[in-house]
């Protein structure tokens, strides 16, 4: 094992937020999706993680940085996760030993925005850095999604990505569509919720089949997925913005007809969308899309932003506005959390 990197490595990664969204899976614990999905990665709301081999440690320790700012024990259903994707790529690297883990978030912890992307992206480009591995984007995109966290494999690239290029389990990889260059797309995000949500993605994903809904979404897909290539491609806001808040309600419509039905909205999540609606009838180009959760990400055209940010902060269902923009993707930082 070459030691250059003294086997500690920090990397920064970005959350994505999805134009067409990952909701069902063909096999869930290695997150291979039903269908393919369309995101657009963050550049302000980023994880950090650094991450240390140590080849004759006993066990493996996991920190978060918490609400006071200070790194402490991991919570234990989050330490699960990261220990049981440790224990991973232990075995796909072929080595020994434990690791120390320290991650951080650039957005609040509890704002309601998934981490989980980031956090598993970031963890494993800063294990796989640690260990001195040179790998492809493909290769990357591949081991982050085994995390389980499946919208984790499309944040270890930056720009426009799509997500699997192939549907077998070894080819379930994410694509760069377009650089973030291509189009400067912002977000800005309404949190009207900060406490972490009922329901988990994971249990919507093992959900989503039994809504009746599941299968139109389906067959709507390959006509979406074109049309935001294309929108993409072509710099067309309108048809991008008309394609994914429609994208964003058929999301929810199916969890709302799961069995047992999800409700991961809010009173204040409508007044936001009716807000959204409002702006664009005084001509104002924004659209709306919405994860597994009550917080809605407005996707709009840098010259509008700050009237978006503005208008949304003036809200009183809005506890916090988060202005976001497209983004490069992981860095590898020179700086380290311990
Ligand atoms: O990556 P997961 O398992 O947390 O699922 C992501 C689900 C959505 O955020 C709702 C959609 C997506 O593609 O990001």
């Amino acid at each position: 094992m070459p030691s250059s990197s003294q086997h500690k490595a920090t990397v920064t990664a970005p959350s994505n937020i999805a134009f067409i969204k990952y909701w069902g899976a063909r096999n869930l614990k290695r997150a291979v999706p039903v269908n393919r999905s369309i995101s657009m990665t963050l550049r302000t709301c980023v994880s950090r993680c650094t991450a240390a081999w140590l080849p004759d440690r006993g066990k493996h320790v996991i920190e978060l940085r918490n609400a006071r700012g200070v790194l402490a024990p991991a919570p234990p259903a989050f330490a699960e996760r990261i220990r049981s994707h440790l224990n991973f790529l232990r075995r796909w690297a072929g080595v020994g030993g434990h690791f120390h883990i320290a991650t951080e978030n650039s957005f609040p912890a509890a704002a309601g925005i998934a981490s989980s992307a980031s956090g598993f992206a970031a963890l494993t480009l800063a294990v796989v850095t640690a260990l001195d591995r040179r790998l492809s984007l493909e290769e990357l995109s591949s081991l982050a999604r085994l995390s389980g966290s499946g919208s984790a494999a499309r944040s270890v690239a930056g720009g426009f990505v799509e997500w699997p290029v192939g549907f077998s389990d070894d080819a379930c990889h994410a694509r760069v569509l377009a650089p973030a260059k291509h189009w400067p797309l912002a977000n800005v995000i309404a949190v009207v919720s900060s406490g972490p949500k009922g329901t988990s993605s994971l249990d919507g994903h093992r959900r989503a089949r039994t809504s009746p809904y599941f299968r139109t979404r389906q067959r709507r897909l390959p006509a979406r997925l074109e049309a935001v290539r294309e929108a993409i491609a072509g710099r067309d806001f309108e048809q991008l913005g008309t394609v994914i808040e429609a994208e964003a309600v058929d999301l929810h419509c199916i969890a709302m007809t799961s069995v047992p039905p999800i409700f991961y909205w809010q009173p204040a999540t409508l007044v936001v969308l009716e807000t959204v609606r409002a702006l664009r009838a005084e001509g104002v180009p924004a659209y709306a899309t919405m994860d597994a959760g009550p917080n809605v990400h407005v996707i709009c055209l840098p010259r509008v932003e700050k009237l978006i940010a503005e208008r949304l902060a003036a809200l009183p269902q809005v506890e916090t506005v988060i202005r976001d923009r497209i983004g490069d993707g992981p860095a590898i930082e020179t700086r380290h959390l311990f």
